[in-house]
């Protein structure tokens, strides 16, 4: 298909309606006034025709013929001829090429001549020309005696049909014309917010979103309202974006510059020790160790971001996953002093999950209770169900979360005590990567936290139709 713009398509549309409307109607108006016209003159001529009959019938003689009907007013080229029982011409209108005495027989004759003859009048087109003909028996005594035949011409009834179909033609382009006029600015009308909604696009500045501004209320005003809302979305994101990049550039920076602080002075130091070289590379080597683990677990993050559509959602029993977590976790809790223990149904608790992404947040947060929880304290994690989800609630008597901070856990690189984090090895990194986890599964995490007293992060996970990574949460991508 050629491209074809709006403006057009509006434009033809309305042309083409308009064309075939009219076309019907002068369709029917000249086939009315076409049978109306014809019915009329017919009617004429008949009656033309039994008047010639009635007075040829007082006496018919050819005598009396000659001498009567050469008076009669007929009308200009009419052609009148009375024939006898034999079709024999009696008398003939026309001079020139008359037929008198000559035989002139046509259908409407032989049905005239019949015992009981009948009246009848046409219209017809020889050569080109209208004619309109009639034929009356002349009835004498209850006696056929002969016919009269009536021929007159039909052309002022053709021109007169002829002349309004040229009206009719004229009338028509006027209209087209009206209505050509009147559709292109339409059109016009219609399509100039869309012309300037996309040259607006168009002209937007590389580097930067802005709104287009809304003159209506129709469905372009809707559209541009969803524009602007996108835009607030971009914008929104590509804020998000921006603070990622400068807070992870920063976490990187950091053990960075303490590392080429510690070469710095191990190069400025002359002749050093052996055991002064030993601990400058130990610090180096934690901080190595350090920037590792941020970008190991940024690449899980990104990862969680860019293979949604690869991820597999398998029918898992739970329970598998928390007794993998807490196998994993209880060195370092006995390390620590710390009693982790766990709690969860006999029979299995079965959940389509994306196996090594729940494990993984999970893991973040029974990880974090034995970080922030001091020696001798409790750590439990336990499975349970209702009817609507499964509950993975782990809970610690630590050092608690301040009120003010609990929603801001979840941010990537957050850490409540920077300087505590940076002797546990924190990056800040595992509550958000566990909260995409759980969001990729349309579940929620409640967090309740009393400072001194221990914290409880409660994993909810709906029991959903069968998940595929496309219909999981939406706010999961780019939060
Ligand atoms: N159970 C908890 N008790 C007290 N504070 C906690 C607890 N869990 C998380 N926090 C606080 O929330 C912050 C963010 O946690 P998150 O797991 O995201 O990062 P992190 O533990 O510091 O580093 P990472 O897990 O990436 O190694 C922590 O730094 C800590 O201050
Ligand atoms: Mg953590």
């Amino acid at each position: 298909m050629p491209y074809l713009n709006i403006r057009w398509k509006i434009v033809s549309t309305y042309l083409i309606i308009i064309l075939v409307v009219l076309l019907v109607l002068s369709a029917f108006l000249l086939n009315t006034l076409y049978s109306y016209l014809f019915d009329q003159r017919k009617m004429d001529v008949l009656t033309d025709t039994n008047i010639i009959a009635s007075i040829v019938s007082e006496d018919f003689t050819t005598d009396y013929i000659n001498q009567k009907l050469p008076q009669m007013p007929l009308e200009k080229n009419a052609r009148a001829i009375v024939v006898n029982t034999g079709s024999i011409v009696l008398y003939d209108s026309y001079k020139e090429t008359s037929m008198t005495g000559k035989t002139f027989i046509n259908a409407s004759i032989t049905n005239a001549l019949l015992p009981n003859g009948k009246n009848s009048s046409n219209a017809f087109k020889d050569n080109g020309s209208w004619f309109i003909d009639a034929t009356v028996p002349i009835i004498k005594n209850g006696q056929t005696v002969g016919a009269v035949y009536l021929i007159v011409s039909g052309d002022s009834v053709a021109s007169i049909i002829a002349h309004i179909q040229n009206s009719l033609v004229l009338l028509g382009a006027l209209i087209l014309l009206f209505v050509g006029i009147f559709s292109t600015s339409i059109a016009g009308v219609l399509t100039f917010p869309i012309e300037r909604f996309t040259k607006f696009i168009n002209n937007m500045p590389k580097d930067s979103l802005q709104h287009v501004q809304i003159n209506s209320h129709d469905e372009i005003g809707q559209l541009a309202l969803a524009f602007n809302n996108l835009i607030d979305r971009m914008a929104e994101l590509e804020e998000k974006r921006r603070t990622f990049v400068s807070n992870a550039s920063h976490e990187l920076k950091t053990p960075l510059s303490i590392i080429k602080l510690l070469s710095d002075s191990l190069i400025q130091t002359e002749n050093p020790d052996p055991e002064f070289i030993k601990e400058f590379l130990s610090d180096m080597n934690k901080e190595v160790e350090r920037l590792t683990r941020i970008i190991e677990k940024l690449l899980d993050m990104t990862q969680m971001d860019s293979s949604q559509s690869s991820m597999q959602f398998i029918h898992t029993d739970i329970r598998e996953i928390t007794g993998e977590v807490y196998e994993k976790l209880l060195p370092l809790a006995k390390n620590k002093d710390i009693s982790l223990s766990l709690n969860q149904p006999d029979d299995e608790v079965i959940l389509p999950v994306e196996r090594d992404t729940l494990t993984e947040a999970v893991y973040n947060i029974a990880d974090n209770s034995i970080k922030y929880t001091e020696p001798g304290g409790t750590v439990s994690i336990n499975v349970s169900r209702d009817l609507g989800s499964v509950y993975i609630d782990i809970a610690d008597t630590g050092i608690g979360i301040p009120k003010e901070e609990i929603q801001k856990v979840f941010d990537r690189f957050y850490r409540v005590d920077k300087a505590r984090a940076r002797e546990t090895g924190g990056t800040g990194l595992g509550l958000s990567i566990a909260l995409d986890a759980v969001k990729l599964h349309n579940g929620h995490i409640e967090v309740k936290s009393e400072e001194e007293v221990g914290s409880r992060f409660i994993i909810a996970l709906p029991y959903a139709e069968e998940l595929t990574p496309a219909e999981a949460s939406p706010s999961f991508k780019g939060e």
